[in-house]
C-alpha cells in the first residue's frame, strides 16, 4: 500500500484528483468506481476544474458508483444519483448513459443486486475504485461484521451510519434505513483502489484499518489484502499513525 501524506483537505483533494486524472489520461475508456460522502467533493471539484481547462476528457469514461440509498428517488437531493450529477456528471462531458448507480427505487433487492453485479461484470470490471471511509470503518455501505465474500447486496444501515448521515437530512428519522452497495468482494475485484480520508475524526479508524488486524469488524481492513491500494489522507487523518 502506498500512503500519500497531504497537508490538508485541499491538498488531499488535489493529490487524489491527480491519480484519477492519470487513470483517465492513460486509459480514456476506463471504468471508474465512484464514491459519495463529503470527503470526495473537493476531488470532484478539482476534476471539473481540469476538465474546464481542457486537460481532461470524460467522453469515453464509464462509471459505476459504490452505493445508493434504497427508497430514494433520483430527484431526491440526498440520493447519490443527485449527488453525482451535481458534483461531477453534469459538469463534465461524460455521456449520461456511461454513468451507473444502483437503482434505489427498485423494491426487489435480489433483482437489483443481480442487475448491478452483472452490469459491473459486463463493463469488464473496475479499473480504479475510489473509496471514502466511515467512522466505523465501513466502505461503501459495508458495515462492520459484513462478510468479505459479498457482491452487490442490500444492507440495513447501522445506527452509527444513520447518526453520521443525519446531518444531510431533516432528522434521523428521514435517513433511509437500507441501501444497495457493492460488496467487499466487488470492491476487492477492482484493479486499483484509491482511498481518501480527511480530518481528525478519521484518525483512529484510518490507523485501525491499515495497521490493525484484518477483520470484518473493520471492513476497510480488508484493503490490506489488495495488491494495489493508495491511501491519500491529510495530516489530521494520519495523526494516529
Ligand atoms: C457514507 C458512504 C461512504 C462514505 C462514508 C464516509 O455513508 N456510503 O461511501 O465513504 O459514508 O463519508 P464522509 O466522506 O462524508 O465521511
Amino acid at each position: 500500500m502506498r500512503i500519500y501524506h497531504a497537508k490538508d483537505y485541499a491538498d488531499m483533494s488535489r493529490k487524489a484528483a491527480n491519480i484519477v486524472s492519470a487513470q483517465v489520461i492513460m486509459k480514456p475508456n476506463c471504468v471508474l468506481g465512484l464514491a459519495t460522502g463529503s470527503t470526495p467533493i473537493g476531488l470532484y471539484k478539482q476534476l471539473v476544474e481540469w476538465f474546464k481547462k481542457g486537460d481532461l476528457d470524460f467522453s469515453e469514461v464509464m462509471t459505476v458508483n459504490l452505493d445508493e440509498y434504497k427508497g430514494l428517488s433520483r430527484e431526491n437531493d440526498q440520493s447519490y444519483y443527485y449527488f453525482m450529477h451535481q458534483n461531477l456528471f453534469d459538469q463534465v462531458n461524460i455521456p449520461v448513459e456511461n454513468t451507473h448507480l444502483p437503482n434505489g427505487m427498485e423494491p426487489d433487492s435480489q433483482k437489483e443486486c443481480k442487475r448491478y453485479t452483472e452490469l459491473i461484470q459486463s463493463l469488464g470490471g473496475v479499473d480504479l475504485q475510489l473509496l471514502g471511509i466511515g467512522h466505523n470503518g465501513h466502505i461503501g455501505f459495508n458495515e462492520p461484521g459484513e462478510s468479505f465474500d459479498k457482491q452487490v447486496h442490500c444492507v440495513d444501515l447501522t445506527e452509527s451510519t444513520i447518526e453520521a448521515n443525519k446531518r444531510f437530512f431533516a432528522s434521523a428519522d428521514d435517513v433511509p434505513k437500507q441501501a444497495y452497495t457493492m460488496g467487499i468482494k466487488t470492491i476487492m475485484q477492482a484493479k486499483k483502489i484509491l482511498i481518501i480520508a480527511s480530518g481528525e475524526d478519521k484518525a483512529e479508524i484510518v490507523h485501525k484499518a491499515f495497521f490493525g488486524p484484518i477483520t470484518p469488524q473493520v471492513p476497510a481492513s480488508v484493503l490490506q489484502l489488495h495488491n494495489d491500494v493508495t491511501l491519500v489522507a491529510d495530516e489530521a487523518a494520519l495523526s494516529s499513525l
